[in-house]
């Protein structure tokens, strides 16, 4: 049983050190904010199995604001503090909700949504750029492997967003 939940969980780590490879194999050499937001989605949709949303919320200054995405129509405006999203961004911690359901608050934009994670996105300045978001119609289908790979596919946005430390 220990053996199988360790053998699982190193799987799962390998499964996050290649997507983040692919991560920045896709966005090398591109800082636009758009263009690497789309691509990170697409990449993450086709990779990542058991989920039916995964995408982008931006910062506008005020609110979040849906960006690239992949599944069904969102959502467009979230508040800070609002939802697992808003909550996200204005604790700046990542959320990792078993049971969507169980959430006070959350913002059900397809309703067959069961589980979600969502990681803030904070610049090296300190500024706050937005979320991402994934979610699944399984309950439980995140874990904390999933909250490390998926913070890990976040700073490779983030970098890519900074010719300079991109370039490094
Ligand atoms: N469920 C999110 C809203 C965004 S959708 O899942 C795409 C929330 O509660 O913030």
């Amino acid at each position: 049983m220990f053996a199988a939940t360790r053998i699982e969980a190193l799987d799962k780590a390998d499964f996050y050190d290649q997507l983040v490879q692919q991560a920045h194999g896709l966005l090398h050499g591109e800082h636009d904010r758009i263009a690497n937001a789309a691509n990170l989605a697409a990449l993450a949709w086709h990779a990542l199995e058991g989920i039916n949303w995964c995408g982008f919320y931006f910062f506008d200054g005020r609110e979040l604001v849906v960006g690239p995405f992949q599944g069904k129509p969102a959502c467009v405006r979230i508040a800070l503090g609002r939802g697992v999203c808003g909550t996200a961004a204005a604790t700046r911690t990542s959320q990792l909700v078993a049971d969507v359901n169980a959430f006070a608050g959350h913002i059900a934009c397809d309703g067959a949504s069961r589980s979600e994670i969502v990681v803030p996105l904070v610049d090296a300045q300190g500024t706050l750029l937005g979320v991402w978001d994934v979610d699944s119609p399984r309950l439980a289908r995140f874990d904390e492997d999933d909250r490390r790979g998926m913070q890990a596919l976040c700073a490779v946005f983030i970098e890519s967003l900074q010719p300079r430390a991109a370039a490094a």
